[in-house]
């Protein structure tokens, strides 16, 4: 028998292990034409066909009905900037110029909590009402935002992961802090956050350029005394940062090199973007099983270059999808989704449908070393998922009328698929937001 506190019915799909071979993921990939969840108590504790698992139910309809929708593993975005919410689709900037101009002035509101706490309500719905459950997120400088941050996340019992951005140098002083403040506001907020409930601390430098020696050596005192804490930062995302790095710190080899010298790389270290790498660079990666966060639209949008999935494959990287939020162009995984199907094109290489789905979940949280936690429906997980409506408007019905399988959906769903799509998007076990009320229900 399953002991179970809830049930529900509807089309699944997920891929029941890690790896990054197209072949490997086909072979690994599950679905449920029909099929029955059981949880309990916010735990998943089987996924059957109906025909199987109606047997368990203890009432013939004893079941939530979402038949004739797709239900998901909730998606993982991992890079994306709360602050830059409100700065989303700003014109005209690469990288350098886009922080100075943009970046830097809207961040300097979060000084505020009050305006801090609108914004991680605002952020957080966003995530939600785009079928993402779990995210690894800047703050600001200021403590004050991250509080904000956990606080609201709590309150949804979301899986989160965040930190205060640590920055000393090559930024306006309003925003920038000495290494032993740094240090000090970081630290409380570890103790304060690190493992409460579902959350997590990411220390968070923002960028070599932005970081004295004395900056990064606190990171590393941080990491040394709070092994299990993440470590997310930026890499070699821009032609002219990657320069300014080389002359900032003559003395390395390589930009990773800069964080490798502060034993900064490691398992639950992401490294957005990782465009420019030179060889020396991927080795590292990957000998110290370190992650990367490819964010298609920003790459886009900034015009900073095309990420080499082939490359991060053949190498066996951890890698998960980003939106990268404000430089990104939206919260949706399914657009996002879209975006790393052409940059890909743009290089000969072919992104399925099974491996984009791969990323955007198990993979994602393989990457933020979550695997064990989120990800799919395997017995154990935590019950964070999302509910699509496959099809939501004229053009889309017909196409989904037209394709022949799971996996030409899919394909449909990421290509023309947004945030209409997403229909509901339970977290823990529950139903926390809905598109029929347009807000966030919890
Ligand atoms: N590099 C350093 N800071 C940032 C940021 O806020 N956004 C992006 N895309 N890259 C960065
Ligand atoms: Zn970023």
């Amino acid at each position: 028998t399953v002991n179970y506190t809830q049930a529900l019915r509807g089309q699944f799909f997920d891929i029941t292990q890690t790896g990054t071979r197209p072949d490997e993921l086909l072979a690994n990939a599950r679905h449920h034409e029909d099929g029955l969840l059981f949880l309990n108590d916010g735990i998943i504790v089987a996924l059957l066909p109906w025909e199987e698992g109606c047997l368990h139910l203890r009432g013939e309809n004893d079941y939530v009905d979402y038949r004739g929708k797709l239900i998901l593993p909730g998606f993982v975005d991992t890079h994306l900037h709360y602050p830059q919410t409100e700065m989303i689709g700003a014109y005209g900037e690469q990288l350098l110029e886009w922080l100075q101009t943009y970046t830097f002035p809207v961040e300097s509101q979060y000084q505020d909590s009050s305006h801090a706490a609108k914004m991680s309500a605002f952020f957080l719905s966003q995530l939600l009402s785009n079928g993402t459950t779990t995210a690894l997120v800047f703050g600001t400088v200021h403590p004050q935002s991250v509080e904000a941050l956990f606080s609201a996340a709590e309150h949804l019992s979301m899986r989160m992961i965040a930190g205060k951005v640590m920055m000393d140098r090559n930024a306006p002083d309003y925003l920038t802090e000495t290494p032993e403040q740094s240090y000090t506001q970081t630290r409380e907020l570890i103790q304060r956050w690190h493992k409460k409930g579902r959350l997590n601390y990411a220390l968070t430098p923002r960028f070599a350029p932005t970081s004295s020696p004395e900056l990064l050596a606190a990171v590393q005192a941080l990491r040394e005394e709070f092994p299990d804490t993440w470590l997310h930062t930026h890499l070699s995302e821009n032609s002219a940062e990657v320069e300014w790095v080389k002359s900032l710190w003559p003395e390395s080899e390589s930009y990773l090199g800069v964080y490798h010298h502060y034993k900064l790389t490691g398992k639950r270290s992401v490294f957005a973007h990782a465009i420019h790498l030179q060889d020396c660079e991927w080795d590292c990666l990957h000998r110290t099983e370190s992650a990367i966060a490819f964010c298609p639209t920003s790459n886009l949008f900034l015009g900073s270059g095309l990420f080499n999935l082939k490359q991060c494959h053949e190498r066996g990287i951890r890698m998960g999808i980003g939106t990268d939020v404000g430089a990104g162009t939206t919260f949706n995984m399914l657009q996002t989704l879209a975006e790393a199907y052409k940059v890909a094109q743009l290089q000969g290489y072919r992104l399925c449908a099974s491996e984009a789905f791969y990323h955007a979940t198990l993979g994602g949280a393989h990457a933020l070393d979550l695997d064990d936690k989120i990800g799919n429906f395997l017995p154990g997980k935590e019950a964070d998922f999302v509910v699509l409506d496959l099809a939501v408007s004229p053009l889309q019905k017909m196409r989904h009328a037209n394709s022949r399988d799971i996996f030409e959906k899919l394909f449909v769903l990421m290509t023309l698929g947004d945030d209409r799509n997403i229909w509901h998007t339970w977290v823990n076990g529950k139903c926390v937001w809905t598109r029929d009320t347009l807000e966030v229900a919890a």
